[in-house]
């Protein structure tokens, strides 16, 4: 029986695991964490993450042949595949604050590989690293001479929201692996998991730089659509010309395709602006100052789109929100995910307190105490590896988290939408109007309601990138 082993039980080990448990019921997959919360949570039935159809998985699979632990070193020990899948997230202090991955957490499970192993294993990176962070995952594990390691890159491309679909269905798998015997047998192993339910000419082979750096690429491709996108949108409200038709039209073309291609209050997520800084940290370690200035440019524009959002509220409603109430409906930062990482509605409402609003926020997954402590968090300014400062505590508490949207937006004199959750679709617009301040503003920073219908109820409703 393969025995398979994923250090970290967060957004990616805990589904990815779920699904290959689900796919090679003849394997046994142990999850393991060091944190206990966490575990816990996946061994209970409120899971520690929101991800439509991975209940039913891991229910399925737990105590079969999926188990969640904190138990790092015993599962290590057994397993003949170790998956390492722990956070590496964007270094805020010392050389390369700003950039740099922070691969702490990363080294730490090398390390621990390393001293606890004492079987033949291949070790397969998961987590996004940098390129060439597989050849120091090497030096550390032939610290522990008895064993012999083979190292896999094999990066997870699942979005937030839809990683079931994205497990079940990927466009690809990507093993990047050494040319040697060795090493082309380790990459047939892992190829054998996903051969379960993967077709053979979705997995690709590639060496380990190429792999390494196809997932950093990948990610600044799709936000690199995105802040081009939004460019255009600050365009089309300056020209009278708008986004979604702009969008579909240059969509239609095949070569260039229709989808991250939806304006909106700019992206966010867990990894996107991480990815493209540890890209840019790379391109200066290589002195490649053009190219990393190219990628930089992506994150400056998601900034601005942030900024001439709340620009945008703040100047509509006669240039000052101080004392107003403003709903805001979403926190993640997509739909269908809890996730509240980078969420740009994070900058909104930060912006929205310093200019002394009163703010009354609904998400239908993030929870309250997430969203309050991110809106008093520090943020971290990666231009200047420095924190700006912080909301005033006395700013910060006039947020308030309201339970559903019409609670939220009762006696406000404002809406944002920050984040495209369905249900803020189909909402009853007439009865929040009636129950708003006069006049009633809507703010649609995703672009997901019926302008027409809402201007018809009497909302002065503002959309990225349309006519006025
Ligand atoms: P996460 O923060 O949700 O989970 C990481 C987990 O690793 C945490 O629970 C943490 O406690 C655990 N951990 C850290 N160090 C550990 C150690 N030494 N031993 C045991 N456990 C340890 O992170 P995530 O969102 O799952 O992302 C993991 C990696 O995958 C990152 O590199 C990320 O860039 C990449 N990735 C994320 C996504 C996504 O949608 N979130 C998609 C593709 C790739
Ligand atoms: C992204 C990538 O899509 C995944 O392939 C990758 O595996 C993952 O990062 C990762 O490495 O962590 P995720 O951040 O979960 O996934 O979600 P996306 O669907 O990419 O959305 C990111 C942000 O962009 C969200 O805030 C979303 O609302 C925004 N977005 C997306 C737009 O504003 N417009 C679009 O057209 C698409």
């Amino acid at each position: 029986m393969v025995k398979i082993c994923c250090i970290g039980a967060g957004y990616v080990g805990g589904p990815t695991m779920a699904v290959i448990a689900l796919k090679c019921p003849e394997m046994q997959v142990a999850v393991v964490d060091i944190s206990a919360t966490r575990i816990k949570a996946w061994n209970s039935d409120r899971l520690p993450i929101y991800e439509p159809g991975l209940y039913e998985i891991v229910k399925e699979c737990r105590g079969r042949n999926l188990f969640f632990s904190t138990d790092v070193e015993k599962h290590i020990l057994d397993a003949d595949i170790i998956f390492v899948s722990v956070n590496t997230p964007t270094k805020v202090t010392g050389r390369g604050a700003g950039k740099a991955a922070d691969l702490t957490y990363w080294e730490s499970a090398a390390r621990m590989i390393a001293g606890v192993s004492k079987s033949d294993k291949i070790v397969v990176e998961k987590s996004t690293v940098p390129v060439k962070a597989a050849a120091t995952m090497e030096k550390i594990l032939t610290h522990n001479s008895k064993v012999n390691f083979r190292i896999l890159s094999n990066p997870e491309f699942l979005a937030e929201g839809t990683a079931i679909k994205d497990l079940l269905n990927p466009d690809r798998i990507l093993i990047g692996g050494k040319e040697s015997p060795e090493d082309q047998k380790a990459v047939r192993a892992l190829k054998d998991v996903y051969a379960h339910w993967v077709a053979d000419d979705k997995i690709l082979t590639t060496s380990l730089w190429s792999a390494e750096l196809a997932k950093l690429a990948a990610n600044a491709f799709l936000a690199q659509r995105i802040s081009s996108v939004n460019a255009m949108s600050a365009l089309c409200e300056a020209t009278g010309a708008d986004v979604s038709e702009v969008a579909h039209a240059v969509g239609k073309d095949t070569r260039i395709g229709c989808k991250f291609l939806h304006a909106g209050v700019g992206f966010g997520g867990a990894s996107l602006q991480k990815d493209i800084l540890n890209l840019v940290y790379i391109c200066e370690c290589y002195e490649l100052a053009e190219v990393a200035n190219y990628w930089k440019q992506v994150i400056k524009i998601n900034d601005y789109q942030k900024s001439r959002f709340v620009n945008r509220v703040v100047s509509s409603m006669f240039n000052t929100v101080s004392e107003k109430k403003v709903a805001v409906f979403g926190f993640a930062s997509k739909k269908d995910t809890g996730d509240t990482r980078e969420s740009p509605a994070i900058d909104v409402c930060q912006g929205l307190l310093r200019d002394n609003a009163i703010l009354s926020i609904y998400d239908p997954q993030a929870t309250d105490t997430q969203i309050l402590e991110d809106i008093s968090s520090r943020k971290f300014s990666w231009d200047h590896a420095t924190y700006l400062k912080p909301v005033s505590p006395m700013a910060v508490n006039k947020a308030v988290v309201a339970q559903d949207a019409y609670a939220a937006s009762l006696n406000a004199h404002g809406i944002c939408i920050l984040t495209d959750w369905e249900e803020f679709e189909c909402l009853d617009y007439q009865r929040i109007y009636d129950n708003m301040q006069k006049p009633a503003f809507l703010f649609d920073g995703r672009n997901i309601v019926d302008v027409e219908k809402l201007r018809q109820i009497g909302f002065i409703v503002y959309s990225i990138g349309k006519p006025l």
